[in-house]
């Protein structure tokens, strides 16, 4: 694992977005693994600016994201695909039907992520996976007991992970039970890995990733068995490292 140390979130997302748009200008045919939450949002803002100042394209690339949660529509604020769409892709010249996300209102979610699973096997290997880390470890949705083999499912959220994401709700019980990810083996066919995290609040859970053992109960560990991952993380989050 390449480790890039930076000084804060800003220093952070600046140095991923630029390891980014080198990737993209010299492939603009890629397909990126993309992430929500707070810790790629400065990368997405980053991202657009670029777009907009210097021209860099993704009328050629196509995302997929790790996850979404269920029971959420499209057009609610809180889903993942409003994020992505709000975030990045309407500032972009992404096409829309490039972009991918688990549908989390699908009738049929079992196979939701059936179709899920064979998009990522159809593109042939995401070449770039962005990931954030949860304070437990978790990686897309894949929470502590989560098999490495694991491909596209349905997980229940840890209550932990239900508070850490409840400051985008109303209310507690807003916040989604259910989620689709993909599986933990989905993520290690990506050609290659870039972790992201920022804060003291990820520290344990990064001292835990760099120096513990591959262990299924904390489920970023799978990464220590791929060959290209590179973790950018910023001076709090690496602070026990
Ligand atoms: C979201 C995802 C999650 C987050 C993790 C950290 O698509 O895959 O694993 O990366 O929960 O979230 P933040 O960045 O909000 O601390």
């Amino acid at each position: 694992m390449n480790i890039i140390p930076a000084a804060d979130y800003q220093d952070m997302s600046h140095k991923a977005a630029h390891l980014m748009i080198e990737k993209i200008r010299s492939n603009p045919d890629m397909t990126l693994g993309l992430a929500t939450g707070s810790t790629p949002k400065g990368v997405y803002d980053e991202l657009i600016k670029d777009h907009m100042e210097n021209g860099t394209s993704y009328k050629r690339i196509t995302t997929v994201n790790l996850d979404e949660y269920i029971g959420l529509p499209p057009f609610d604020p809180n889903s993942y695909r409003y994020f992505m769409n709000s975030g990045l892709f309407n500032h972009l010249d992404i096409q829309q039907v490039n972009t991918h996300l688990p549908k989390g209102d699908a009738d049929d979610i079992n196979q939701e992520c059936q179709r899920y699973e064979q998009l990522i096997k159809d593109l042939v290997d995401i070449d770039l996976q962005l990931l954030g880390i949860g304070q437990n470890g978790h990686i897309g949705f894949n929470e502590p007991g989560t098999p490495f083999t694991s491909r596209t499912h349905v997980v229940k959220l840890e209550e932990s992970t239900r508070k850490a994401n409840a400051r985008f709700f109303e209310s507690m019980d807003k916040v989604p039970t259910h989620a689709i990810t993909m599986g933990i083996a989905s993520i290690l066919d990506s050609r290659e890995i870039l972790l992201l995290a920022s804060g003291s609040a990820k520290a344990e859970a990064i001292t835990q990733l760099v120096h513990g053992e591959a262990n299924e109960q904390f489920p970023a560990s799978a990464l220590k068995v791929h060959s290209n991952v590179t973790i950018i993380a910023d001076e709090a989050a690496l602070s026990l490292v």
